[in-house]
Parts: structure tokens; C-alpha cells; sequence
């Protein structure tokens, strides 16, 4: 089924450490100075991505503009991302979908800041039904219905959504840990970033973050080739029926889900969620 299931967690398997390299892997050394961005696939990655180049950068578009989005802050999982990471100096920028028992053990004796992602899942399971039937590397969903079924099942690349939030959460509280969400992101995208510049203890004058609003907004992401995906042109993705950067909203599960399905899934997102903080939830 195009997966690699691993230790109970399916994975695209191009996404994936193959197993030759899964025990230096296993060991790979997170440095305190490192930022690592964990969220669920489709939680809204790419653009938190961009963003955080751009603080880097102090809104300066020339390195987004230049080098592919997957280099700037690698995947630690995929094969790519993690020889480029491995002998990479100074401060990196780290990405995973890695549900928290999946990822290297050393991230948890680091000061690494890592920034979780949350997505309201109605829109994840939407943004992804579409996504993963465009993409040539994971089984292509026939239905809305049946992707449906597989999300909650955690039949989905990286598993259960609900099981991903729970492991990670377990770091909520720790100094190192930032919440986010894409909801907030969208509503007030300027305060959010201003959120996140104090978590990295970086400040950027006014006209910088005006640079950084603009630069990583969904219409100038849209049409920047480092970051939407058009360039392993053909290889990845089925562009002629969809792209990358789709919609870029809040709620557009509500355009494509059935009285019947919103009710299941408000009945499950209570059964498996009553365990956590509604305030992690703005969309509930
Ligand atoms: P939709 O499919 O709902 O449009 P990920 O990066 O985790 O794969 O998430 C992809 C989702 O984030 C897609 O959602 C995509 O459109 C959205 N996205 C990407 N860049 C965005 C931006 N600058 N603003 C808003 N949404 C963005």
C-alpha cells in the first residue's frame, strides 16, 4: 500500500529513513539552538515553515526565494532531510510529522524550542483527502467517505491524528514548548508571528514583520516555486487535478462533509478529546 509501517505507524515511504541508516538515525543529536516545527501532516507545516525562515531572515525574501522549502527546514524523518541536517553547523531549523514516541530520544535532554502545530482535524482530513489524491507516493483515497474512515482509523500517513496530539501535548507546560494554531495563524497572523518572535527571543522592526506578513502570505507562497511544491515536477505530485497550495482557509470542512459525518466526528473528537484542554481547541 505504498506505506512503511513503523513500529505500528504508517509512513509514506518516501518521507522515510530507510532501514540501512535507522540506527545512526535513532541517535541523531538535537542541538540546543535548534527550532524544531512538529505538526500533524497538513496542519498547516509548510507555512509555519516559511514564516520562521522569515524571522530568520528578518523578512529579507531572498532565501525563500531561492533555495527549495524542504532544505531550509528539513524533514528529520526523510532520507534528504536528515543528511542535510546531520552535518549542518550552527542553528537549524528542523521539521517533523513524527508522532512523539517516533522521534530521537536526545530532543528530550535538549533545550530545542519546539513549536507544535494544531489544526482543527475536520480541515486536516479535508486538506489531506485532497492532498494525498494528487500525491504518486501514498494509496490514493476513492472517496471522501472512505478517507473518512481511514483518518479516524489513524490508516492516514503518521497515524491518528488523536493519538498525535495526546503523545505531544505531554510536553505542554515545558518552557521549551509552543502551542499554535493554524486557526490563530489565519485570524491574526501579525500577533501570532509577534507570539512567536518572543518564544525565539528575536525582535524585527516594524517594516521587517511587514515583509515577513506579505512574503508568507497564501498568495505569494502560491506563486513561489521554492515552496509549493511544483518543482519535482511530475515526480511527487499530480498537479493537472489539484495543487499544494489549495485553499488556505479555516472551516472549509463544512463544504465537503454530510450532516452525518459532522455529527460522527463531533461524537469522536469528544470521546478521545475529553482528556484534553478545550483552549487547545479554538475552533470547537
Ligand atoms: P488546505 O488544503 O486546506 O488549503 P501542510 O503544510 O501541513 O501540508 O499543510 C497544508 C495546508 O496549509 C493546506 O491547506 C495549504 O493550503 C495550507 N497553507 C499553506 N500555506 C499557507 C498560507 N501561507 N496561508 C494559509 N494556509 C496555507
Amino acid at each position: 500500500d505504498k506505506y512503511l509501517w513503523f513500529k505500528g505507524i504508517p509512513l509514506p515511504a518516501v518521507d522515510f529513513i530507510p532501514e540501512l541508516l535507522r540506527e545512526e538515525w535513532e541517535n541523531f543529536v538535537f542541538k540546543d539552538e535548534d527550532v524544531l516545527i512538529v505538526a500533524f501532516p497538513k496542519s498547516g507545516t509548510n507555512w509555519l515553515i516559511e514564516i520562521l525562515c522569515l524571522i530568520r531572515s528578518k523578512g529579507d525574501p531572498k532565501w525563500i526565494q531561492s533555495v527549495p522549502i524542504w532544505e531550509r527546514s528539513p524533514w528529520v524523518e526523510a532520507e534528504y532531510g536528515y543528511n542535510i541536517l546531520k552535518d549542518k553547523e550552527g542553528p537549524r531549523l528542523i521539521t517533523t510529522h513524527l508522532p512523539i514516541q517516533l522521534i530521537p530520544k536526545s530532543l528530550f535532554s535538549s533545550k530545542t524550542k519546539l513549536i507544535y502545530l494544531i489544526r482543527n482535524p475536520r480541515d486536516i482530513l479535508v486538506s489531506g483527502y485532497f492532498f494525498w489524491s494528487i500525491s504518486k507516493f501514498v494509496k490514493k483515497p476513492e472517496s471522501m467517505e472512505e478517507y473518512f474512515e481511514w483518518f479516524i482509523q489513524g490508516n492516514v500517513p503518521y497515524g491518528s491524528w488523536f493519538d498525535h496530539i495526546h503523545g505531544w501535548m505531554s510536553m505542554k507546560g515545558k518552557e521549551n514548548f509552543l502551542i499554535l494554531s493554524y486557526e490563530e495563524l489565519k485570524r491574526d497572523t501579525r500577533s501570532t508571528v509577534e507570539k512567536i518572535c518572543q518564544f525565539l527571543g528575536k525582535k524585527l522592526e516594524p517594516e521587517e514583520l511587514n515583509s515577513l506578513l506579505k512574503n508568507s502570505s497564501f498568495q505569494v507562497m502560491k506563486e513561489n516555486k521554492m515552496s509549493n511544491y511544483s518543482l519535482p515536477h511530475g515526480q511527487y505530485l499530480d498537479e493537472k487535478n489539484g495543487s499544494f497550495m489549495r485553499k488556505g482557509i479555516s472551516g472549509d470542512w463544512k463544504n465537503h462533509f454530510t450532516a452525518a459525518q459532522a455529527e460522527a466526528f463531533d461524537k469522536i473528537f469528544q470521546e478521545k478529546m475529553a482528556d484534553v484542554p478545550r483552549e487547545l481547541f479554538p475552533w470547537e
